[in-house]
């Protein structure tokens, strides 16, 4: 079937946030190292970009890297860095070119000083675009940005800048990294795992599941479109019964 004919191009979701797992998966049923899955990760995020532009998304975010992931070996660190700097790199004409603005969520001062010049580098020349705002995740987990936006409350109401009572969801979500982004109402899981992983769980609140076995590699635009589809046959009743939504 092809999904892209079936969407509702009046009925997308403004928001999609993908966690892109099963790169090690990938290369290992390949006989391969799995940085080799990495790589071949990037021709995914491709691919799934240009699907995004072509139907008119307005917001990806990927789980590039998450604050556990620095505990993986050195080794791997280091290669997923080497590939998100020469990513970056490759692709900011082709941002440029595609209208899309590069954002990022996550502590971005714990990444080594080279990757944080580059994206510095890619933010600033994609600013001004506005037709699909990529955001990467990096260094990121929902509980660290939850945390810090507590921890930057309670200096303000220390200071006095601030009141007890003045503080309410919508303060609190202007105080997450992801405050510039409508929340997601769509989130996809590649691989088969059914978890979260610690992925923008403010945000996530009402936001609609989808998990495919599919590994992230092997993911392409018409598994976005099919997840799109899905979605769109769902009814979100947002805590109402269905009689209340006709
Ligand atoms: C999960 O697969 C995938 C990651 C940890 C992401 C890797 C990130 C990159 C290659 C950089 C992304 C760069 C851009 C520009 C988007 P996994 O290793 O957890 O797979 P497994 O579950 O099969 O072990």
């Amino acid at each position: 079937m092809d999904y892209k004919d079936q969407i509702n191009l009046s009925k997308l979701p403004k928001h999609i946030a993908i966690v892109m797992d099963g790169n090690g998966r990938w290369a290992k049923e390949k006989g391969k190292l799995r940085v080799f899955g990495h790589k071949n990760g990037i021709l995914s995020v491709k691919d799934v970009i240009e699907g995004a532009t072509e139907i008119g998304i307005e917001y990806v975010t990927l789980y590039a890297f998450s604050t556990e992931n620095w505990n993986r070996p050195k080794l791997e660190v280091a290669a997923i860095m080497e590939i998100l700097i020469s990513t970056i790199h490759k692709e900011t004409q082709t941002l440029i070119d595609n209208n899309v603005r590069l954002n990022v969520i996550g502590n971005i001062n714990a990444l080594p000083a080279n990757c944080k010049r580059e994206l510095n580098e890619a933010i600033d020349k994609t600013a001004h675009n506005y037709r699909l705002t990529l955001t990467l995740a990096l260094s990121y987990s929902a509980r660290w940005d939850i945390t810090q936006a507590a921890k930057t409350i309670a200096q303000k109401v220390q200071a006095g800048e601030l009141q007890l009572d003045e503080i309410d969801e919508n303060l609190f979500s202007k105080h997450l990294n992801t405050h510039n982004l409508p929340n997601p109402e769509l989130l996809i899981r590649t691989s088969g795992e059914h978890r979260v992983s610690n992925y923008l769980l403010w945000e996530i609140a009402y936001t609609e599941l989808y998990f495919t076995n599919k590994l992230w590699p092997d993911f392409r635009r018409h598994d976005l479109f099919e997840a799109i589809y899905n979605f769109q046959k769902r009814e979100r009743r947002f805590g109402l019964t269905s009689e209340q939504l006709t």
